[in-house]
């Protein structure tokens, strides 16, 4: 029997604590952390997404600014949207949902933002000083891994992790913080030779591919940590992680759910880069 490495309990001490801050932070400085989240368009998931972060940041004492704009905004009125979000004394940190339609330049929307304000930690500035290793907002996915691995006492240092999956918002960064934790990273692909075997030899396992139940228990060893970012949706319609959980859990050390891992921390962390943002911007004259 793993232990269960439970992300939404985490996730909700996160976000009292959070709470109980930024109350600080309102007597101190006169005005609460505000998040400006913008949504092109009306596609269903995003839509979830949105609303749930609204929420989160209502509860967290955070203001929070919707724009929700309709599936023919052009790329200019949001360039000066972000522009006008960027200047805003009121607006900590900025965020545009993923994915945008499909007239408008991803790209170009997310280096429109400042970096001081990118609450999502995908502007090419945060990304290369976390590569650096220099103090960046990161994306909220790979820092929420990170806070689970290490409120669960997962050892880090000399450990060997390996990454599965090589995107730009999990694998990328994931890879990144756990090289800064002094873990040896190996960044594994749907291409990499002998995967299982690669990702068997892990102490700590990330798996980020996005296919439903694709880590079988030949990727595994009982000394393993799991961390699964997987959102899939199965034949009957339920939500499965990218670990096939029944299968792998009671081989492995430790495993995180879906749902209930991952997902509920990439909110509580996108509240705590807002945070982050906000004391930055207050701190600097
Ligand atoms: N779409 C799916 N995940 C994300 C995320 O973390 N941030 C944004 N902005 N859009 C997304």
């Amino acid at each position: 029997m793993a232990f269960i490495i439970e992300g939404k309990k985490l996730a909700e001490q996160i976000r009292t604590s959070l709470k109980a801050e930024v109350t600080g932070l309102v007597a101190k400085y006169g005005r609460a952390p505000g998040l400006a989240v913008v949504q092109v368009g009306e596609d269903p998931a995003s839509s979830i997404y949105v609303n749930s972060k609204i929420k989160a940041c209502r509860e967290a004492g955070i203001e929070s600014f919707g724009y929700i704009l309709p599936d023919d905004t052009s790329e200019t009125y949001l360039l000066n949207l972000i522009s006008e979000l960027n200047a805003d004394p009121l607006v900590d940190g900025i965020l545009v949902q993923l994915p945008l339609p499909a007239h408008i330049d991803e790209g170009k929307i997310t280096y429109a933002i400042a970096p001081e304000k990118d609450a999502d930690g995908f502007h090419p500035i945060n990304v290369g000083l976390l590569s650096l290793g220099k103090k960046a907002l990161v994306a909220c996915t790979p820092l929420g891994i990170l806070e689970m691995l290490k409120a669960s006492g997962i050892e880090l240092e000399g450990k060997n992790a390996v990454v599965l999956g090589r995107s730009n918002i999990v694998g990328k960064p994931v890879a990144q913080l756990l090289l800064k934790e002094n873990c040896t990273v190996t960044i594994t692909h749907s291409r990499t030779r002998d995967l299982p075997k690669v990702c068997s030899q892990a102490d700590i396992l990330v798996v980020a591919i996005g296919r439903a139940n694709f880590v079988t228990p030949d990727f595994v060893n009982p000394d393993q940590a799991i961390i699964d970012v997987g959102i899939n949706r199965n034949e009957e319609g339920k939500v499965v992680g990218d670990v096939d959980f029944k299968a792998v859990e009671p081989i492995v050390r430790a495993i995180s759910p879906v749902p209930g891992g991952v997902g509920p921390m990439t909110i509580a962390m996108l509240l705590k880069n807002t945070v982050t943002s906000y004391c930055r911007r207050m701190d600097t004259p």
